[in-house]
């Protein structure tokens, strides 16, 4: 037998007892007449202890043991002399009789520590070495206990959790295909699902009434700190319900989830926001509402005052940064080169402070103390506060007052990650059209019904803007946890969708005719929704980057830097497959 117990176990009632432990040497120390070892399992450190009464030959084997080498060890449990409250197992010590090197180890290319000394590239490339690390292994002891969470919720709701194909044909989410070549079928590919969609809506179809999946995902796109290439979701199906049904559902999965895992209770029904609402008081469809700093919309105050940037602007919008009214020069420039950057393409911010002498603008030229005052009113403005305004076309000026916001959130430490405030946001248009083509594309996906009332314009592709859909996000925080919506069920619709989004009818029945041929054997009504689950774990974590949850994650060039993937294949394997490398 290895191990009697683990290295986290032991306790003063077990003082007296022989045991065998076996585990990692986190460090060897020499005190005096004293060798100590701290010995590492994923359960805690146990302190060995050898003195001089210890064989000679032993002692000497523990004084030479290096760091990350394996032992096994045999001796009896003592009451240590000094005592560290600060670790589970610190009133004992392991007094030894018998010492076993099972396997030596190469000194570790960083410390072992919940502090370490190596960069990123480093860890990622011995990932198997930091995961050795405590913190980041609690990431995944985090992960395991919420899907066991979400598998126990589920299947209490009666939902059965079924395996769906990796390998198979394009299921648009909007992100490119990962695609698999068939040796079998040359010159054929599968795609890897970008999710399970058309599955679970067959699965809908056999009539499983309520299906989840924890299942891998793949989305060739580019890379974030909330976005992997191939990540998990919480995948879920339901027959015969309403949206109101779906998130009762899932709202109360995320209440079992904050409840099970950071004892919070949330008693009322999480807020829901239309995504008109959303766009125009926070200038995205995912609000962070951990802080106010709602938008107010100035153009009835502001035009024909001879400021050209307001009168030519289609919108004035701004926000109220309460008690930043002493900010210095340099501090506002910052925020005006921040706005400024590529990434975000502001041309400028004007302020208004209130200070003590009173309301004070970049653009005290343009309007009087009194014009001022109806700004700062209707912002809510109060001594003290600093008002920032941007103007430019709507959704762009929009946009970059989101992005203003969530910086001036950060500046002001009011987005603790460790309060949560989720809300759904509702009624999502159905289609977006792109600005460059005038091409009409699905927000959602294309399986996504338009609301009854708007399917007509939908058939007969009229005012296509204004297409509604039952389309849902649950946003925690300022991130997209997950989203879903009703699925059209009927044939015709599915078509009528297809032609909007510009496939010939040729096309969509080459891409999806198994869909829209099983809606015609009795397709039940159905909707569902998607969590992303690294996503989830993370935020529970506290933490914004989803890497820090996946095991082995890949690098942000899309890259494993620890097995070296994506990498070439041999010639023989390319011409098994009928493929053929340029360059
Ligand atoms: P959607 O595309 O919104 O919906 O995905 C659902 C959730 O998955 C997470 N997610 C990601 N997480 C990490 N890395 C990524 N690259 C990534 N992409 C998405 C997000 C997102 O909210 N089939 C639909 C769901 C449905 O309609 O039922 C779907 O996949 O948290």
């Amino acid at each position: 037998m290895y191990r009697t117990h683990t290295c986290g176990e032991l306790r003063l009632a077990d003082a007296g007892t022989t045991v065998t432990l076996a585990g990692w040497v986190q460090r060897a120390r020499d005190l005096g007449g004293m060798t100590f070892v701290d010995l590492r399992d994923r359960f805690g450190i146990t302190q060995l202890t050898f003195n001089a009464e210890s064989n000679a030959a032993l002692r000497e084997t523990a004084r030479s043991l290096g760091r990350e080498c394996v032992v096994q060890v045999v001796g009896t449990v003592r009451e240590r002399e000094s005592k560290n409250p600060h670790m589970p197992t610190g009133e004992v010590e392991i007094f030894c009789a018998e010492l076993k090197v099972l396997n030596s180890a190469k000194t570790p290319p960083f410390t072992i520590e919940e502090e370490t000394d190596g960069g990123e590239e480093l860890r990622a490339k011995y990932r198997y070495l930091d995961l050795r690390r405590a913190n980041v292994r609690r990431h995944f002891e985090l992960r395991h206990r919420m899907a066991i969470e979400v598998r126990n919720y589920l299947s209490a709701q009666h939902f059965l959790e079924v395996e769906t194909p990796v390998l198979i044909k394009s299921t648009p989410e909007g992100a490119r295909d990962f695609v698999v070549p068939s040796r079998m079928n040359q010159g054929e590919f599968y795609a890897l699902p970008q999710s399970p969609q058309t599955f679970k809506q067959l699965l809908m179809v056999a009539g499983f009434d309520r299906y989840f999946q924890l299942v891998k995902c793949f989305r060739d796109e580019d890379l974030r700190a909330d976005r992997q290439p191939e990540f998990t979701q919480i995948d879920c199906e339901m027959a015969f319900v309403e949206q109101e049904d779906i998130l009762n559902t899932f709202e109360g999965m995320a209440k079992h989830l904050f409840k099970a895992i950071h004892g919070l209770e949330f008693t009322e029904t999480f807020p829901r926001m239309s995504f008109d609402e959303a766009m125009k008081n926070y200038g995205c469809d995912k609000p962070d509402l951990r802080f106010g700093m709602k938008f107010n919309e100035l153009n009835d105050l502001v035009k024909g005052k001879g400021f050209k940037v307001f009168d030519e602007a289609e919108l004035v919008v701004g926000i109220n940064a309460e008690g930043c009214a002493g900010w210095s020069r340099k501090q506002t420039d910052a925020l005006i080169d921040f706005v400024k950057r590529p990434q975000i393409g502001a041309t400028g911010i004007v302020f208004v402070k209130w200070t003590e002498e009173g309301l004070k603008s970049t653009v005290d030229k343009f309007f009087t103390p009194e014009q001022l005052q109806t700004w700062a009113s209707r912002l809510g403005m109060k001594q003290g506060d600093l008002l920032c305004i941007m103007a430019g076309k709507a959704d762009k000026t929009r946009k970059q007052l989101n992005e203003l916001r969530l910086h001036l959130g950060d500046l002001l430490g009011v987005r603790d990650p460790k309060v949560f405030k989720p809300l759904w946001v509702i009624d999502f248009p159905l289609l977006e059209q792109d600005e460059e083509t005038g091409r009409w594309h699905a927000m959602h996906h294309p399986f996504t019904a338009p609301k009854p009332e708007d399917a007509q314009k939908l058939v007969s592709q009229q005012d296509l803007g204004s297409v509604r859909a039952n389309a849902y996000d649950l946003v925690i925080n300022g991130t997209e946890i997950g989203g879903g919506s009703i699925r059209i069920h009927d044939r015709t619709m599915q078509e009528a969708m297809f032609r909007v989004l510009g496939f010939s009818d040729e096309d969509a029945r080459y891409k999806f005719g198994f869909l829209m041929d099983a809606f015609e054997y009795g397709a039940p009504p159905h909707g569902g929704a998607a969590f992303g689950f690294d996503r989830w774990v993370a935020l529970f974590g506290h933490r914004t980057d989803i890497r820090e949850f996946i095991a082995f994650p890949k690098n942000n060039a899309g890259r494993d830097v620890m097995i070296d993937a994506p990498s070439r294949i041999d010639e023989i394997q390319l011409k098994e497959l009928g493929l053929s490398v340029k360059g």
